[in-house]
């Protein structure tokens, strides 16, 4: 079966979801799996959980993960990407996966999204950032880095006056602002933020967003095969690419399904269910 990938919403293991879409194309899949917690991750509203405990640990989340990883490679257009979502626990054995998946040279960027807010450690300093690991399939990716510009810093000499080089050229700032790089400072969601759902480990709007701008032109497709709330299929709308989002969970599916409804006008979202477990 070959299932037309245009905004549709799969309820089932991602490894099946793949099998049944189309090779080749996807622009961009940005992945946010369990991060190898060993816990039960609970929202704020109590039906809205998954479970991030492994029998194990890392020798059955790494063969998971590596599976899944494998089936993201294959649904990726020739100069499509991957962007994965992990932290301190898994994201070094991730990207050594990778490298192996892609070949070394499909490495374009390590993003540390720094964040503040939660309780601070008193043994060790506090982990406030997660790592996206950004590969692509071709040395030449798409990337709109003027669309995702960001305000210089206000103590910048440069934002003011620009900098005359030896040779008396004058580099003056742009008005558009300066790049990103690769450390992002995006808040996490807040507690009474307008965009929280409840959904354990929402992501922020502000961060697939700014992945989507950067990494993908509009009308072309986006996959998250872990879509949890849905954070990416919304931004996705929002910014005019088509979707294709999973999840194993009913919970998140559901949720999911609500937030397009609720946040992007949709009459109807209908969830396809594919079977499966983790
Ligand atoms: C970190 S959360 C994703 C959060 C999401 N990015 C958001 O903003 O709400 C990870 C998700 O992966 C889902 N998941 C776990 N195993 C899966 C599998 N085999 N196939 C598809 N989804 C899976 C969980 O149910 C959970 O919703």
């Amino acid at each position: 079966m070959s299932t037309e990938p245009v905004n549709r919403l799969f309820r089932g293991d991602m490894l099946h979801v793949a099998s049944l879409l189309v090779p080749g194309s996807f622009r961009l899949i940005y992945l946010d799996p369990p991060f190898l917690t060993g816990r039960e991750m609970v929202g704020s509203k109590k039906h809205l959980s998954y479970d991030d405990r492994w029998e194990g640990e890392l020798d059955s989340y790494l063969p998971w993960l590596k599976e899944r990883l494998q089936a993201m490679f294959s649904l990726l257009m020739v100069d499509g990407s991957l962007v994965l979502h992990l932290d301190w626990r898994a994201s070094h054995y991730a990207r050594v996966m990778l490298d192996e998946i892609f070949g070394r040279q499909g490495f374009i960027n390590e993003i540390i999204w720094h964040y503040t807010g939660g309780g601070r450690s008193k043994t060790r300093f506090s982990c406030k950032h997660d790592t996206l690991l950004w590969y692509s399939r071709s040395a030449r990716p798409v990337f709109n880095i003027d669309a995702v510009r960001v305000p210089y810093k206000k103590t910048s000499g440069y934002a003011k006056s620009g900098i005359v080089a030896a040779s008396g050229r004058h580099y003056k700032p742009d008005p558009r602002g300066t790049p990103v790089d690769d450390v992002w400072d995006i808040p996490i969601i807040n507690p009474l933020a307008a965009e929280r759902v409840g959904y354990p480990t929402q992501k922020p709007l502000a961060l697939i967003q700014r992945l989507i701008v950067a990494l993908s032109n509009p009308g072309e497709l986006i996959g998250d095969f872990c879509c949890g709330s849905g954070t990416t299929l919304v931004a996705a709308q929002k910014l005019g690419r088509s979707c294709v989002g999973s999840d194993i969970s009913q919970a998140a599916t559901a949720c999911a399904a609500a937030r397009l409804r609720n946040e992007c006008g949709f009459a109807e979202v209908s969830v396809t269910e594919v079977g499966g477990s983790r």
